[in-house]
């Protein structure tokens, strides 16, 4: 594999385009507009130059990944040439459905077809392809070029041939990959997602105050982040959609979404990119 698109430059396409140009991957960065497209490099030059600065990549290694990524608002070309594409579009499945059905009609046969989704089905989207076979799920974690791990989710018909190719690939980003199988919030989500809706009940209900529930859980578990601020991180309404995806997906009440995040959802308040969530970032 030598050349890769990334569908999407908000927070996961671009630290995923990040990584594959840093490991010395052709990169076609693809969004709906040039203006996110820009912001998106200007975030990757700024990420990057925390690792120069931090003496973990050097000056001239942050050119040439920077020189690796081209950036397109047009699918189809942006895609042509990829041997392996990562979608990191909004979390939305009617939108992933979308474009999965473009990649089918415009990617390179055998190209492998990746989805970073924390929580859709990989099975549901691969039935929208005549592939199901070469797609899969590669679900980064934020922030992509430091966290380590790559959940590599296998849908039903994901063979294991395209499986093996993400697994090697992944290792040589320098991550550790896990393969799991495609069940409502895969591993990461199935755990971390119900962790951070009692955390919210907690506040809910009183137990606690915001700055106390996450100094328990840092201070207490070694968590880097407490559970509310890792919420805002994450954004509150990923939170949200998640744990409707673990609601519906299971049908146990276990996984209902607590009402606060309900509400600061629907007031707008999603969190460190809003502005607002648990915390103000104004
Ligand atoms: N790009 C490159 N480097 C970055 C970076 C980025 N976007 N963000 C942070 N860094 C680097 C810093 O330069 C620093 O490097 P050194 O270790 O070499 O000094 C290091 O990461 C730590 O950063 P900071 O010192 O700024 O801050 P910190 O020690 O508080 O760590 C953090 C920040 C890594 C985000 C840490 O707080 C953390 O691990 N938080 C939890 C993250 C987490 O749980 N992520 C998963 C979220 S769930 C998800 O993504 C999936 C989903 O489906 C919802």
């Amino acid at each position: 594999m030598n050349k890769i698109a990334v569908i999407g430059s908000g927070t996961m396409g671009n630290g995923i385009a990040h990584t594959f140009a840093q490991f010395g991957y052709e990169v076609n960065l693809i969004d709906v507009c040039q203006e996110a497209l820009n912001k998106g490099l200007n975030t990757i030059g700024k990420n990057i130059d925390r690792q120069v600065a931090k003496g973990t990549l050097t000056e001239e290694e942050k050119t040439a990944a920077l020189r690796r990524i081209t950036t397109f608002t047009d699918l189809k070309t942006g895609v042509a040439e990829a041997d392996l594409t990562v979608e990191a579009a909004t979390e939305n499945l009617e939108l992933k459905l979308k474009i999965f059905r473009e990649l089918d009609a415009y990617a390179k046969a055998g190209s492998v077809l990746a989805s970073n989704t924390s929580s859709i089905s990989i099975t549901q989207i691969a039935a929208v392809t005549s592939r199901g076979s070469n797609v899969i799920g590669m679900h980064f974690m934020n922030p992509v070029p430091v966290m380590k791990l790559v959940e590599v989710i296998r849908g039903y018909a994901t063979s294991d041939e395209t499986t093996a190719l993400v697994m090697e690939l992944s290792r040589k980003l320098g991550k550790a990959p896990v393969e799991v199988n495609d069940y409502p919030g895969f591993v990461a989500n199935r755990i971390l997602m119900p962790m951070i809706n009692e955390a919210i009940f907690s506040l809910y209900e009183g137990v606690a105050g915001v700055e106390e529930i996450d100094t328990v859980m840092k201070l207490g578990m070694a968590h880097p982040m407490g559970p509310l601020q890792l919420a805002d991180f994450i954004g509150l309404d990923v939170c949200l959609a998640i744990l409707n995806v673990l609601y519906k997906g299971f049908g146990n009440p276990k996984y209902a979404p607590c009402p606060l995040l309900v509400n600061m959802v629907m007031a707008g308040k999603n969190g460190v990119k809003s502005g607002e969530g648990f915390y103000d970032y104004a």
